[in-house]
């Protein structure tokens, strides 16, 4: 089989490296990729948005499976665009059809779409600028923490926790008059939510689904989980605290209930759904959906799956899917991500990466990374997860955090107490 992964960040590194394994892979291409995707597979310089070109491509490559890294192509219709090609409509595109992206590009859409299934999340309430008096009213009545989340994608930054009720009324009224652009032309104010987060990634193709480890992200950028929201700094997986009786309650009132939500919508969905959950009080509560898999879950996530993972894919829609194993790892996953000083605000690109090649006994996923000449040098924010298996998350992070230090870049920065929570 061939396969096509679009995406450049430590996600599609991982997810390259486990089909890379597969005994039924001809050739992996990465579009674009990075300087560590082109040692599992072929770097294309595609413009994963350009939809033409990716189809282009696939039809010479002879691609079977393209499976989406990231959500922009999917909120922009990838998985429509292939299926409504002739030429194309028999090329697998792993990922939700563009109605099944707006779990994730519309959070209001996400919060109708679990109170018409009855999943647990925190009440809300959803406004415009012509509610906005409505929308202050729903602040006063309630008591702080007050949660403000731009309805549509604003790259990560979208969510407001604000403790405060002058600043959030004042945030309300900005967000509503375009400080996201048209992303907060709606915002959904939510319950303040106490508790512990994880995340859980489901691979479904609408009526069978499949469970992938269970990982928990660290998203703040400063130790003690402080200071400005990232993409992720470090992840660990199994999360301790999320045991089989809590798996028991997510995968009974949440994951269920979402399948047979797409279902009774007629909503066609082959892909992963990640949904982030929040333990309250044992309880768990989805905090909200994606319709891809986690950056940097899924560096954690992959090396714990034992099984073959491309038969898996290549399944999907057969009820053959619901039948193949899909093995875990006994042993705990960590992952520690190397960041560019200043990230996530202004940071610099360019800088020499030294020291990959001494690490032994960790996987190094490249995100943020570039080959230049002989060298491979920085990238982005965020440019290199470090993961590493141990027998328990303590085991694993300390490994992690020793090979961290084998690597260098100037202004490198990562968290030192990922998983210190746990
Ligand atoms: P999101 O972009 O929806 O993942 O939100 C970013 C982060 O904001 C989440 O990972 C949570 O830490 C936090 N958050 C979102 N919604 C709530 C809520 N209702 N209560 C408490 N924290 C929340
Ligand atoms: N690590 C969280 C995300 O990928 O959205």
């Amino acid at each position: 089989m061939n396969v096509l992964i679009l995406g450049s960040g430590g996600r599609e590194h991982a997810l390259s490296w486990k089909i890379a394994q597969s005994p039924l892979l001809n050739k992996v291409f990465i579009a674009p990729g990075n300087a560590g995707t082109q040692n599992v597979g072929q770097n294309v310089p595609l413009d994963i948005l350009d939809f033409k070109a990716v189809a282009e491509f696939s039809l010479t490559e002879k691609i079977d499976i393209i499976v989406v890294g990231p959500e922009a192509p999917l909120v922009a219709g990838i998985y429509d665009y292939f299926k409504n090609r002739e030429d194309t409509k028999s090329i697998k595109v792993v990922g939700p059809s563009l109605e099944g992206s707006k779990l994730e590009g519309s959070k209001a859409y996400g919060k109708v779409f679990m109170m018409e299934n009855n999943i647990p999340t925190a009440a809300y309430g959803e406004f415009t600028s012509e509610s906005l008096e409505a929308g202050i009213a729903h602040l006063r009545a309630n008591e702080g923490p007050y949660v403000l989340k731009a309805d549509g994608l604003a790259a990560g930054k979208g969510v407001l926790i604000i403790d405060d009720l002058a600043e959030a009324e004042s945030e309300l009224k900005e967000m509503l008059s375009g400080k996201f652009g048209d992303a907060s032309s709606t915002v959904v104010i939510e319950e303040f939510l106490d508790g512990l987060e994880f995340s859980v990634f489901v691979l479904t193709d609408g009526t069978r689904y499949k469970v992938l480890p269970i990982a928990k992200d660290y998203k703040r950028i400063g130790e003690g989980d402080t200071g400005l929201n990232t993409g992720g700094m470090g992840a660990v997986s199994p999360v301790p605290f999320v045991d089989d009786a809590m798996m028991q309650k997510v995968e009974e009132r949440i994951i269920k209930p979402t399948i047979t939500g797409l279902q009774k919508r007629e909503i066609e969905y082959t892909g992963f759904v990640f949904i982030g959950l929040i333990s309250v009080d044992g309880e768990p509560k989805v905090i909200e959906y994606n319709c891809r898999l986690g950056d940097p879950e899924t560096e954690v996530v992959m090396p714990r799956i034992k099984s073959d993972f491309l038969p898996v894919l290549a399944a999907l829609g057969r009820n053959e899917f619901g039948k193949l194993p899909l093995e875990q790892d006994d042993r705990s996953c960590a992952t520690v991500m190397l960041v560019s000083g200043g990230y996530p605000e202004a940071y610099e690109k360019g800088k020499t990466i030294t020291g990959i090649d001494t690490v032994k006994d960790s996987i190094v996923f490249h995100a943020g990374t570039k080959q230049v000449g002989d060298e491979v040098v920085t990238n982005g924010g965020r440019v290199i997860a470090v993961s590493s298996f141990g027998d328990n998350k303590d085991e694993a992070i300390a490994l992690s955090m020793k090979n961290a230090e084998l690597i260098s870049f100037d202004k490198k920065n990562y968290r030192k107490d990922i998983g210190f929570d746990l």
